[in-house]
């Protein structure tokens, strides 16, 4: 019989990140018992990847700013199958989140006279993006756990959760393990908040670090809740293409807001080539007017390196493809260019991107300030996850809440730049409050000791196994796996690729299923990649069966086969569920109509 250290909360919060963190202090704010469980050490998280701002409509840098303009921009980048409850909250919400913030100690960048900076992102009107140099994203978790730290929050560190507990329909708490010594920990909860982050480490290149297996989109469909959009992944269009041992490290989009411009191997300004119909009359026809727009004249319109991530990361791939890429499969992003525009270039970059300076410098010894860089598309984020009310954030299934990037709805099929960090601020601090709010309403539930030995022998079995049918370890079945993730079901897909994908899942399970590993429980990365493999299984079919169902092209999601847009696949997210014989249940569900107010700021905004 396995031994339990048992832990009992209100509100249990799976992963330690912006989201999670927000959450975490909400739930402690309204009063409830709260667990925080880290994958990884606190503060050890994605939400750093965000590293150019968080959006708000503040309106300190232009001040036609509003939410409603953040809201339709928000609209038009997810191409309208977001959840618009969602982008309402979001938009209307995310300046007071970063209020918020900053009265916790978040030291934002300024303008001259005084007030929060804020920078130019893809697809956002106007300056939007409050910042901290090129280090957003750490400050933000720098302020949350320094803030977190003085609540009344247990934290769990280095711990991995394997399964979520239920009594019945309910959620119920969930079982992990740490990841130190192997000993299990039985946590019965009667909210359970899942801000586990992404999806990344299914592919191969990737800014996503080791924890990002997917842990809570798994999580919460083996528990029987919903997922949706899954088929839209975001590939950041500027992660690093060389050396090969820092492929997918991120370039900040914060180097595009500041000017930087995106070459091929001929020198040409490649992205002037095809301007989308939607954002014609907002994209620069020249590259001076794109530079004043940088520099903050009001009456220029973006350049094109600006324009939405998806059509940005699809226009490098073109050039690669056609042999006008750089020599190691990339294209050029230069910011060294300004030096002809400005006198003080060098110290003006390196004020303004402190991290990408240093980053290039010391892993590819480029110096920035001089050279370019050479930058080609990294899977960054997924847009799909747990279907959620928009409101209270709750899933499909009562008490089981998620926040963040595990969260689906508000980016639709493609998501903004830096709307990530105001996503889990606004939808952190709403799922911690309404899930504290619902454990407050619950009888305690009643955590099943047997539902948590199953799981612990299943966990168990890779040490049983002897040798594996080859004695195969895990990490060759994930190396495989991401590596057909990335040519299958990657930027472009086909539906004979897709259907390939499938079979290579069907025989990478079978693999995944008689993989061993030796030693025991104490300190064992081989087995903690046994377990992460089954999460980033499941989540590589759904988007691959999410893929498939999608025959159009629309945001993150580009299928060569369907190269348009089809105004029918505008109505409906796709709707993944687990059914009763354990089957993935693909479903397309209608997406509300609009309220008239919205649709109005919509139409004013186009
Ligand atoms: O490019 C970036 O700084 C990333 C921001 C984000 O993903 O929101």
């Amino acid at each position: 019989m396995p031994e339990y250290q048992r832990h009992e909360h209100d509100v249990l919060v799976i992963g330690a990140g912006g989201a999670g963190l927000r959450a975490a202090i909400e739930a402690a704010h309204v009063g409830a018992s709260v667990g925080l469980v880290c994958k990884s050490l606190l503060g050890k998280a994605h939400t750093v990847m965000a590293e150019g701002g968080v959006a708000a409509a503040l309106a300190n840098v232009d001040d036609r700013d509003n939410w409603k303009v953040h809201f339709a921009d928000t609209m038009r980048g997810g191409q309208y199958l977001n959840n618009w409850r969602m982008a309402e909250l979001h938009a209307k919400e995310a300046p007071d989140r970063v209020r918020e913030l900053e009265a916790w100690g978040t030291v934002f960048d300024r303008t001259p006279d005084g007030r929060i900076l804020q920078r130019n992102f893809g697809g956002h009107k106007y300056p939007r993006l409050a910042h901290v140099g090129d280090r957003t994203g750490l400050e933000m978790i720098r302020t949350l756990q320094d803030y977190a730290i003085y609540q009344p929050i247990d934290v769990h560190m280095e711990c991995t959760i394997v399964s979520l507990l239920k009594d019945g329909n309910r959620i119920a708490g969930a079982i992990g393990y740490d990841r130190e010594r192997g000993r299990f920990k039985l946590f019965s909860a009667k909210a359970v908040v899942l801000a586990t982050g992404g999806i990344g480490r299914a592919y191969s290149v990737t800014s996503n670090s080791w924890e990002y297996t997917g842990d809570g989109h798994a999580l919460a469909y083996n528990a029987g809740a919903a997922v949706q959009d899954m088929e839209f992944v975001q590939f950041h269009p500027t992660g690093m293409v060389w050396p090969p041992s820092v492929r997918g490290i991120l370039v900040t989009e914060g180097v595009r807001g500041e000017g930087g411009i995106l070459v091929n191997k001929e020198g040409r300004r490649f992205m002037f080539d095809d301007i989308p119909e939607n954002y014609r009359n907002q994209t620069a026809d020249s590259e001076e007017e794109g530079w004043r727009y940088t520099q903050g004249d009001k009456n220029a319109r973006r350049p094109p390196e600006l324009l939405t991530r998806d059509h940005v990361a699809r226009a490098i791939m073109k050039e690669v493809r056609e042999g006008r890429g750089s020599p190691h499969g990339g294209v050029f992003l230069d910011i060294s260019w300004i030096r002809s525009k400005l006198p003080n270039s060098e110290e003006h970059i390196k004020k303004k991107l402190p991290s990408m300076y240093h980053q290039f410098k010391q892993l590819a010894d480029i110096d920035i300030t001089k050279e370019p860089m050479e930058v080609g598309p990294t899977t960054h984020y997924v847009m799909g996850g747990v279907r959620v009310d928009g409101d209270t954030q709750m899933s499909t299934v009562p008490g089981l809440f998620a926040a963040g990037e595990v969260g689906a709805g508000l980016h639709g099929a493609n998501r903004l730049g830096g709307n990530s960090l105001s996503d889990l601020l606004v939808f952190g601090m709403r799922a911690g409050k309404f899930a504290a709010e619902y454990a407050g309403r619950q009888t305690a539930p009643r955590a099943d000791t047997q539902q948590a030995d199953d799981i612990v022998r299943v966990a168990l079995e890779p040490f049983n196994r002897q040798g594996g049918q080859n004695g195969e370890g895990p990490y060759q079945v994930e190396h495989d796996l991401q590596a057909m993730m990335q040519e299958l079901v990657g930027i472009v897909r086909r539906e004979d690729e897709m259907r390939r994908a499938l079979d290579s899942l069907k025989a990478l399970r079978e693999r995944a299923r008689k993989v061993s590993v030796a030693g025991n429980r104490e300190y064992n990365p081989g087995w903690h990649t046994a377990l992460d493999l089954q999460n980033l299984l499941t989540v590589s079919e759904i988007v691959a069966r999410a893929a498939l169902e999608r025959k159009e092209s629309r945001g993150g999601h580009f299928r060569d086969d369907f190269p348009e847009k089809d105004p029918s696949y505008g109505k409906f997210n796709i709707v993944i569920r687990r059914g009763p014989a354990g089957e993935m249940q693909v479903t397309r569900e209608q997406i509300p109509e609009m309220r008239d107010d919205l649709k109005r700021i919509i139409e004013e905004n186009k």
